[in-house]
């Protein structure tokens, strides 16, 4: 099912029917997916008893049992973002080693500390109170950089939540407007406090189903961190999860269509990152597949992020072969929490 140009549909804009196909095709291949490693996962959800066994038997698809197992026994790197609007990575590690933390830079990017050893939880610091760095997880950091919107001048973080993604965006342009967006008002409300402790002044936060943003105008950069099944924290037990193969076609539904309003919004020219907390195919790399299939108007990127290969193939499907440029982080390899990052340029 590998796509070229001349295969692909000539009307750009997906349509109900071809949003339903896709849904029903993937629904169909994860059935025999769950059918297929049934067994295997039965055990792993014996083993590891917060794992549902339709999740056992799709991330069994994407690696084999074994390296699932040693997957789930990693211990990814704990991370803090120095906020540089207030200090640099190095003044920010003197000072918080005088309080006896042990820290290392986190090399890919410029903010990012490692925290080997803390005497005290490092969201409970007066150095965390008053902005000069905030919490984030290291795969997450990346998905900023791999938009570096530094010299953008009308950006968008459609799904912003407590603007962990909005906050570093704002450390890499202070200038621009960054619009961002949410439809759960708590999450907005923590937006805010985050804005103001870390004194980034150039956001507007509003309340709205991202797949409405057409009517804000045109943007040259895009983030997209969309809603999923948290698969990139499986390891963690207290995470709750998406229970049935159901509720991860519901959430594939409104990934592609909150894709296919990024494209919409997005200006010619326009980067766009779309990037998930889960290492699942079908959130990813099939999101992404589905639109290049029914719109000619953007191409995959190179992203210079550490990261494996984007997967092109999965049971039976098979992407088209540009989708290999995403990244994926894995908690077993990279040391960071599961994430898939690729980056899209509009045409
Ligand atoms: C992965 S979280 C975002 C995390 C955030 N980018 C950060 O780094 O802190 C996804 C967010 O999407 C929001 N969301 C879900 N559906 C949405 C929609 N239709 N429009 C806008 N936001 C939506 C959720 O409320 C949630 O906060």
């Amino acid at each position: 099912m590998s796509v070229t140009n001349q295969h692909r549909e000539p009307d750009r804009i997906l349509s109900q029917k071809n949003l339903t196909d896709r849904l029903e095709l993937l629904r169909q291949v994860l059935q025999e997916v769950v059918i297929k490693h049934g067994k295997q996962a039965r055990e792993i959800a014996t083993k590891y008893r917060w794992i549902h066994p339709h999740q056992a038997s799709r991330y069994i698809e994407l690696f084999s049992k074994e390296e699932f197992e040693k997957m789930l026994r990693a211990k990814p790197l704990q991370t803090i973002r120095a906020n540089t609007i207030l200090i640099d990575r190095n003044r920010l590690k003197q000072r918080l080693e005088r309080k006896g933390l042990v820290l290392s830079d986190y090399k890919p990017t410029p903010y990012g500390l490692v925290v080997e050893q803390s005497p005290k939880p490092i969201g409970a610091l007066h150095e965390y109170m008053l902005g000069l760095y905030t919490i984030q997880g290291p795969a997450s950091m990346l998905a900023v950089i791999a938009l570096d919107p530094s010299k953008a001048s009308r950006i968008i973080d459609m799904c912003a939540g407590a603007g962990i993604k909005t906050t570093q965006i704002a450390q890499h342009n202070t200038k621009a407007p960054i619009v961002a967006l949410d439809i759960n008002k708590r999450k907005l409300l923590a937006l805010k406090n985050n804005l103001s402790r870390l004194h980034v002044r150039n956001v507007l936060a509003l309340y709205m189903d991202a797949r409405e943003a057409t009517r804000l105008g045109k943007f040259d950069s895009i983030l997209l961190d969309a809603p999923c099944s948290g698969e990139g924290l499986i390891i963690y037990p207290q995470k709750s999860r998406p229970r049935t193969v159901a509720d991860i076609l519901t959430r594939v539904k409104l990934q592609i269509e909150l894709l296919d309003t990024a494209l919409d919004i997005a200006q010619k020219g326009a980067e766009i990152v779309y990037a998930t907390c889960s290492m699942s195919f079908e959130e990813n790399e099939y999101v992404i597949d589905t639109l290049l299939r029914v719109r000619r108007d953007f191409e995959l990127e190179d992203i210079g992020i550490p990261g494996n290969k984007g997967i092109t193939s999965y049971a039976s499907l098979r992407t088209d072969p540009s989708l290999s440029k995403c990244k994926r982080l894995y908690p077993h390899i990279h040391g960071t929490e599961g994430f898939t990052i690729c980056k899209l340029r509009k045409t």
